[in-house]
């Protein structure tokens, strides 16, 4: 098969950038790609963590004005990814994260710096490196949106976009009066355009114009039809129906393997299940706990969010407890659940409040069970890790979370095949209800270890979403080839 070219445009990519799920994505899937003749090179922006990771670079095209300042693309590798890099001091070069200050605000100027993002993705796309020009432009979220809706305006009809929604609640709005500013033509603040509630959408523009539109898991690309999973996009995605599809992720499964991984106290794999005891000693140790082999031990690695649930887990907290579990956690996010979980710390329950990814590590090699009860969940990644480490996922019966953990309910049990433990509706009293039937399980160790069995044997791994990535750019660049164009016109004259 002919390799195709693919750039993916994102605001961050792991291991060079991480706040979410997004970066783990955006720097999984190139490797998983290769596989399937896909060659990706990935657009980011020049955030000074990221400038410091290259290895290497070369300047392959200056602008002179990137929305207020000089720009160089730097064609990069680092940590096995191809990497084109915006430097622009102007837009990027700040402490804090992606998105936010250090103060904790959006930065003021966020519309200009993700519509650089964009307006570089489609100048790459239309030929600004010699010897570049990609088959298709997969943007991801809505940092990138704007560039399916530049090259609909500049009339292009390749290459053929991909937009892909890892999380509807984050969709980039901005004031109306930036639209001409961001580059783009009054036509386009209408219904049919970006406008979106009186404002410029980043993600209704890409979610407009976009050839594809996919989204982390088949069940979440359902319940974003629905007024109720929409966050007001429904409408749209239903008008789109058509070209949205659900791909689910994987993880790397290099970076999340039992077998190899130094961040724990000792490796195991399925066979070798014993050996989780030296990391659940470690976590009960590390987070102050009762020192208990035979305490079942609830873990959480999340964002500290309304979307992750955490508030329902506070209030199914006592259940957990009474019932005998211990749970930790490691998380950041909104106060008043940093300060709930950090009131709630006790004998048999701690909260370790920031970001570790050394840490997470060992919550998935050493607690029993990993708790996501998430009210809506695109696809959700740390259910993946911890099924690949035999932690058993307790989740909510949302989005991707359905489509990736077997519930162990009775027929489940009978055949065999449980990994994990579901709920709903998502509430308080229904999370409390699967931490209890967890934990009637965690009484029978021999159907524990089956299910853990079971969780491990998962193929958690890129191989089957990037075959699914794979076709869905070869037909794309299929019906966009001058070939297929003349074809066309050719097909309309004979109907003629
Ligand atoms: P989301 O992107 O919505 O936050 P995902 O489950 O898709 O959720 O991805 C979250 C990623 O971030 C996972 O790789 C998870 O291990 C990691 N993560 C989340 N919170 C922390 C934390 N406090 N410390 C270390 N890693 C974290
Ligand atoms: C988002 C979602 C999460 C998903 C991740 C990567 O942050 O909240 O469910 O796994 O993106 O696609």
């Amino acid at each position: 098969m002919a390799p195709l070219d693919v750039l993916a445009v994102a605001s961050e990519i792991f291991p060079l950038i991480k706040t979410g799920g997004l970066a783990d994505v955006a720097g999984a899937l190139p490797g998983a790609l290769a596989a399937e003749g896909v060659a990706v090179r990935s657009l980011v922006p020049g955030y000074p963590r990221v400038l410091d990771a290259l290895d290497g670079g070369v300047a392959v095209a200056s602008l002179n004005d990137l929305f207020g300042g000089a720009a160089h693309i730097v064609a990069a590798h680092a940590s096995g990814l191809d990497l084109f890099v915006i430097d622009a001091p102007h837009l990027y070069a700040r402490d804090g994260d992606p998105y936010r200050g250090p103060g904790g605000g959006d930065w003021a100027d966020n519309a200009f710096r993700f519509a650089a993002l964009s307006r570089v993705a489609v100048l790459l796309a239309q030929g600004l490196v010699d010897g570049y020009r990609p088959d298709v432009v997969h943007a991801h979220d809505w940092q990138a949106g704007l560039a399916p809706a530049y090259l609909h305006y500049a009339g292009a009809i390749e290459p053929a976009t991909v937009m892909t929604i890892h999380n509807l609640a984050f969709q980039g709005q901005f004031p109306a009066y930036l639209l001409s500013s961001v580059g783009l033509p009054e036509e386009a603040f209408s219904i049919q355009g970006v406008e979106y509630y009186g404002a410029v959408g980043y993600l209704k523009a890409g979610l407009q114009f976009a050839d594809r539109i996919t989204t982390v898991s088949p069940t979440y690309a359902a319940e974003i039809r629905t007024p109720a999973g929409g966050m007001g996009m429904d409408g749209l995605l239903r008008a789109r129906a058509d070209v949205l599809s659900g791909i689910l992720n994987g993880i790397d499964t290099t970076v999340w393997d039992p077998a190899t991984d130094r961040h724990l106290v000792a490796t195991f794999d399925a066979d070798r299940l014993a050996l989780r005891a030296a990391n659940k000693a470690a976590l009960q140790d590390r987070f102050g706990l009762r020192r208990d082999p035979g305490t079942l031990l609830f873990g959480v690695i999340s964002r500290l969010s309304a979307q992750k649930g955490i508030d329902l887990l506070l209030a199914a907290l006592p259940v957990l407890l009474d019932g005998g579990g211990q749970l930790v956690v490691l998380g950041s996010g909104d106060a008043s659940l940093e300060a709930g979980l950090r009131a709630a710390a006790g004998p048999d329950v701690n909260a370790h409040i920031g970001y570790d990814e050394s840490l997470a590590h060992l919550i998935q090699g050493g607690c029993d069970a990993l708790l996501m009860p998430s009210r809506f969940e695109p696809c959700g990644l740390t259910q993946l890790c911890a099924l690949r480490y035999g932690a058993l996922p307790v989740v909510a019966h949302v989005g991707g979370l359905c489509d990736t953990v077997i519930d162990a309910n009775e027929m489940a049990l009978a055949a065999g095949i449980g990994t994990g433990f579901h709920f709903a509706p998502v509430q308080a009293e229904m999370l409390a209800a699967a931490i209890l039937r967890a934990l009637a399980v965690w009484r029978q160790p021999d159907v524990w270890r089956g299910l853990q069995r079971n969780a491990m044997q998962t193929d958690v791994s890129w191989r089957r979403p990037a075959a699914q990535y794979a076709a869905l750019y070869r037909e794309l660049s299929r019906a966009t080839t001058p070939h297929t164009v003349i074809a066309r016109s050719e097909a309309t004259k004979q109907s003629r």
